[in-house]
């Protein structure tokens, strides 16, 4: 089973690793407004624009032409808030479908969607009504089982490539039990938990902290033993990882709901120029992000860690290596 969450992905694009640097993934704000209010979200830390804004079905089309052209192999949809309540959502991912593109969608899944995308990942998060809220800030945690419920039962003969997943951002080891016991008998193909991301990781920086994080890593290893769609996120391994630059940011490349480029989706603050820009990628790799702002971990960390040591193991001094 491809869970799709593992770090070692770049191995599949050693070309451009090596070669030029052209983007793999776009990671698409579908919305910059959302119908949860997670306290923990990272795009409810920043004072971002407040007129509500969703990309139409035009907008995407000619952005995605665009990045298929710079050499985008896959799509994200996902926010800035929430994608699937975009107005033109269902039209994009039929458009998506059409091309036989590759897209991934992450949501809440508060609106139950048939859609067929390489994989949906469902941010639940809770266990009950309370925990939801909690987490999520409404109380829509029936619903969105309700939701994920009819969507495993239609994927089965309508979608079986699909690869479903249900997400928690893991706080406790009390948290992650009782969310593996409630959510446990939904016919998902993996149940993914996650660590906090937070600025230059501060979420992790005091013993305490950490001696926590081992212990969710042991109750997700624990409850891996019986049952294999348990899945740790690799980011767990790289909690205090911080860089002194983004090696691999070439790798993604996230446009908001506007068609703006984000230096990552972790900066929705830092815009580089727009999607439509003839040298965008100029503009990006020019660009120079704050690293002291970084989330740790984020999205590139093991990306940036492969990127670092294929680069020095590239430029390290080999005698005589004319003569193989
Ligand atoms: C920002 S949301 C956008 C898509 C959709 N609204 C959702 O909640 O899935 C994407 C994912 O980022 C996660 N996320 C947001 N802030 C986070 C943080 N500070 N640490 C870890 N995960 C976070 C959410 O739980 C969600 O799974
Ligand atoms: S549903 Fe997603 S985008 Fe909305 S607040 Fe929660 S994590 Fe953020
Ligand atoms: S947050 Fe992560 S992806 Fe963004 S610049 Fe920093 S290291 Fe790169």
């Amino acid at each position: 089973m491809n869970k799709g969450i593992t770090g070692d992905k770049m191995l599949s694009h050693l070309d451009r690793v090596v070669g030029a640097h052209r983007p793999i993934t776009a990671d698409i704000f579908l919305t910059n407004y959302c119908n949860n209010r997670c306290p923990y979200c990272t795009y409810r830390r920043w004072e971002l624009g407040k007129d509500a804004y969703a990309m139409s079905l035009k907008e995407f089309k000619e952005y995605a032409d665009t990045l298929l052209r710079l050499g985008v192999k896959g799509f994200i949809l996902t926010g800035g808030g929430e994608p699937t309540i975009a107005p033109d959502f269902l039209k994009i991912a039929r458009w998506l479908e059409r091309k036989e593109l590759h897209y991934g969608v992450n949501s809440n899944f508060n609106a139950l969607k048939f859609i067929r995308p390489d994989y949906l990942k469902v941010s639940l998060d809770g266990w009950d009504e309370e925990s939801y809220e909690r987490a999520r800030g409404v109380r829509m945690y029936q619903q969105t089982r309700r939701n994920i419920e009819a969507y495993a039962a239609w994927k089965k003969t309508k979608s079986p490539r699909t690869s479903l997943g249900i997400q928690m951002v893991a706080t406790s080891v009390e948290a992650v039990r009782r969310f593996y016991e409630a959510n446990r008998d939904l016919d998902v193909d993996y149940i993914v938990f996650r660590p906090k991301e937070s600025t230059g990781g501060k979420d992790y920086s005091t013993p305490e902290a950490m001696a926590e994080a081992t212990e969710i890593i042991q109750a997700v290893r624990d409850l891996q033993e019986g049952d294999e769609r348990v899945t740790l996120n690799f980011k767990w391994g790289l909690l205090g990882r911080t860089f002194e630059r983004c090696a691999a940011s070439w790798a993604q490349i996230a446009v908001n709901e506007r068609g703006e480029v984000m230096y990552c989706c972790h900066k929705p603050y830092e815009i580089v120029g727009h999607v439509l820009d003839w040298n965008i990628l100029e503009k990006k790799e020019s660009f120079r992000t704050n690293m002291a702002a970084c989330d740790v971990p984020c999205r590139m960390t093991a990306p940036n860690i492969f990127v670092d040591q294929v680069t020095s193991q590239m430029e390290a001094p080999r005698q005589n290596s004319c003569f193989i």
